[in-house]
């Protein structure tokens, strides 16, 4: 079986779901602001935050990894180790407020994934501690041995990320299957007034659902599956989100600017693919942008 494979039935594996409920609640609780988890999100972005962080440690450590074969450049791999050490303590909070808003196979993973990444930020940790102490033999062991275990939890959270789609959008995967013809939303008057309606678009082998907002004359009208994990944002209310009017998904809540479809409120880091509108002997007709070709 191939290691994908592996994965793949880790994340079909029960066995520690019974530490993920305990776990799950002990972030979020210790996440609590809502401003904080949407900073680590990555949703005043507008892109997960967290692929971002991990390039520091992961770009840092494998560089050192180079420069410690080579006795003169050990003092810059050192430096290099300890800026990915710092960096790794906001790329793990950031994981974590992402781990916390997931479905239950990438939580599975993920907590493989954290759980390997612990191991190597101690050993790194313990590598800094022995060059501090002037003993690099073993410094350069425990670093080398680092490395090692983060490129394999790295590998695992590729496989979240690839194989499991956490972090994608999941409403540009919808948007890919969307006819690029003009839709016709119906008589502008059908809309209701300030909440979503539920509206379809012909996709690939299925029709694709679409939000539709009314405010007045004007119309909103997004990908109808939520950007964080496909939830039914035709279903969502309509909701003032600091300062500014939004859909919010009824899922977890993420809320996504009716003018322009950022996300406001996380989970959701990613934003929500809006249509464009013109209207045509009073009926409402939307496609995306861009599809005119
Ligand atoms: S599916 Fe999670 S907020 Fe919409």
């Amino acid at each position: 079986m191939s290691l994908l494979g592996i994965l793949d039935r880790v994340a079909d594996k029960a066995t520690f779901d019974k530490a993920i409920g305990p776990a799950q609640r002990a972030v979020q609780a210790a996440l609590r602001p809502q401003a904080l988890r949407d900073l680590l999100h990555g949703t005043w972005l507008g892109h997960p935050l967290h692929p971002i962080l991990v390039q520091v440690p992961v770009g840092g450590w494998i560089s050192a990894g180079l420069l410690d074969a080579i006795p003169p450049l050990r003092p810059a791999a050192t430096v290099l180790i300890g800026t990915g050490v710092a960096v790794a303590v906001p790329a793990a909070m950031s994981g974590a407020a992402d781990w916390s808003e997931q479905g239950i196979g990438v939580r599975r993973l993920g907590l493989l994934h954290a759980a390997g990444n612990t191991v190597a930020l101690g050993l790194y940790v313990g590598s800094l501690v022995a060059r501090a102490q002037g003993r690099g033999g073993l410094g350069r062991v425990l670093s080398y041995a680092g490395l090692g275990v983060a490129s394999g939890s790295a590998a695992i959270g590729g496989h979240m990320s690839y194989a499991q789609s956490s972090g994608a959008s999941h409403a540009a995967t919808a948007a890919r299957a969307l006819s690029s013809e003009w839709i016709d939303l119906g008589p502008l008057d059908d809309l209701p007034e300030g909440r979503a309606a539920l509206r379809t678009g012909k996709g690939g082998s299925a029709d694709v659902p679409l939000a539709v907002v009314r405010r007045g004359t004007k119309v909103d009208a997004f990908i109808g599956v939520c950007s964080h994990l496909s939830g039914p944002l035709y279903e969502g209310s309509v909701e003032q989100v600091r300062g500014t009017d939004c859909l919010v998904c009824p899922w977890h809540g993420s809320a996504f600017n009716l003018d322009d479809g950022q996300p406001r409120r996380g989970p959701a880091a990613n934003p929500q693919d809006k249509l464009e509108i013109r209207m045509q002997a009073g009926r409402v007709m939307a496609r995306l942008p861009g599809r005119d070709r």
